[in-house]
């Protein structure tokens, strides 16, 4: 029997796309009822939060601007301002609460004051996050377009040509330069500002960080080394070691992350194919060494007992996204099916081990830094890649903006219990 073109092709479309559920509470009316609930508590002078309290769970803890995370609660805010955008402002999904980005600027403010000799180091990548955003908002903010040149200036005094990297940790001892893989990151902030100046200085800056990298960071299984110390005087690498992973050989799951995102970005950014080979080596690995039961542990290499092995939902969330952007650049369905559907993957047990409606976070389960006792905390910074994650998906059109957690009469933002059945209806395309 022949069939009609109109049923072969909705056949072949039926066939060829996996079809998966993600994770309702992607866009829960608690995301914006929570930050905003945050936002009114940001302290005056400002101070930003960075992780939860781990001996008062769920509490937030405030850091000064002068740290590497206090751009993440900014560009929440205009994260949620995209989110708006993106989804409208509906009775259930609670985006109506607030003039996000009215928020996210006024945030903004207090990283404006931020210096080179705050010690805020090559973080200034992270710091501009949320002036990149204001930037795609109103390209003529000159505030914006100042915060990104300065931080752009203070990166590029960092990089030494003979080591081919920008330092990211300082040190007393002159001769040793340390580089993180987490300084893929922040290499961005180099591009913006050569776009807006001109100086090509600064894109090739980042190319020979990352080419640096390539050569000594990265393992031939796609894994990474934490920490890369070299001589500045010499170039030679003197030592490769972990500063918050398991041991020196193992690999950090969230460092691990940095890189996929960093390489996958870099290759948006250029175009260079080993950028995106790179970027798929890692994500190899970040796949293909998950346990059994898909939670993103602290530390791949880390033991199994005593169980369980924390996980860190920063680097699931934060590998959520670095899954989704490595996918927009694959050209074969094959190959961005397989990231999308590994991203889908991580994000629905992450959610299901984190997600805690009683806590100030978002989520629980993150890991600052294992080494100094420092887990089971939220994050400001997986929340960010949280909230990053359902924006994207929607943009890449794979999921819809709503959230099946179906609002109770009097719009209450109480969250329906879970049930393993009845939660997951919505369903997405891959
Ligand atoms: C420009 O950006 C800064 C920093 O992000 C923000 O505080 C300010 O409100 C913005 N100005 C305008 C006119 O939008
Ligand atoms: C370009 O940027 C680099 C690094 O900040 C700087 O040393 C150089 O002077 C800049 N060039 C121009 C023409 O401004
Ligand atoms: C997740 O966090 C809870 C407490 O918030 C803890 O009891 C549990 O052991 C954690 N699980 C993992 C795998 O980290």
């Amino acid at each position: 029997m022949l069939l009609p073109p109109l049923l072969l092709s909705a056949l072949a479309l039926l066939l060829h796309s996996t079809s998966a559920q993600f994770p309702p509470e992607l866009f829960s009316p608690l995301i914006p009822s929570k930050i905003l609930a945050t936002t009114n508590a940001l302290p005056n002078p400002i101070q930003y939060p960075q992780y939860t309290d781990a001996r008062n769970p769920g509490r937030w803890l405030y850091f000064s601007p002068n740290t590497w995370t206090s751009g993440f609660f900014p560009v929440t805010l205009y994260e949620l301002n995209t989110r708006r955008q993106r989804c409208g402002v509906t009775q259930a999904n609670g985006l109506g609460a607030a003039d996000w980005l009215a928020l996210g600027r006024a945030a903004s403010n207090g990283l404006l004051n931020l210096n080179a000799d705050s010690g805020i180091g090559h973080d200034v990548g992270f710091i501009s996050f949320p002036f990149v955003e204001e930037l795609a908002i109103n390209p003529r903010n000159q505030t914006a377009i100042d915060a990104i040149n300065r931080f752009a200036r203070q990166l590029a005094a960092r990089f030494n040509p003979t080591v081919g990297c920008t330092k990211s940790w300082d040190s007393s001892n002159p001769t040793n330069f340390q580089v993180i893989i987490d300084n893929m990151m922040n290499l961005e902030v180099l591009f913006h500002s050569a776009d807006l100046t001109n100086n090509a200085t600064l894109r090739q800056i980042a190319t020979t960080h990352a080419d640096t990298t390539i050569r000594n960071h990265i393992r031939a299984d796609g894994s990474t080394w934490h920490v890369v110390e070299y001589n500045s005087n010499t170039g030679q690498v003197t030592r490769k070691r972990t500063a918050q992973g398991y041991s020196d050989g193992s690999t950090w799951s969230r460092g691990q992350a940095w890189g996929i995102f960093g390489f996958a970005n870099m290759y948006r950014l250029t175009r260079n194919p080993n950028y995106l080979s790179t970027a798929r080596r890692m994500a190899t690995y970040f796949l293909n060494n998950l346990p059994a039961d898909g939670v993103v542990p602290w530390d791949f290499n880390a033991p199994l007992t005593p169980a369980p092995r924390p996980a860190d939902s920063s680097a699931a969330t934060l590998a959520v996204n670095a899954l989704l952007l490595l996918s927009e650049h694959e050209t074969t369905e094959a190959a961005k099916q397989q990231w999308r559907s590994g991203a889908l993957r991580i994000l629905e047990k992450i959610t299901d081990l984190a997600w805690s409606p009683s806590w100030q976070s978002l989520l629980s389960n993150g890991t600052v830094s294992l080494p100094a006792n420092n887990f089971l905390t939220g994050t400001v910074y997986g929340d960010y890649y949280f909230i990053r994650a359902g924006n994207e998906l929607v943009r890449l059109g794979l999921t819809s903006c709503r959230s099946n957690l179906s609002p109770s009469p009097n719009n209450n933002v109480a969250p329906q219990p879970q049930t393993s059945s009845g939660r997951r209806s919505a369903r997405v395309l891959l």
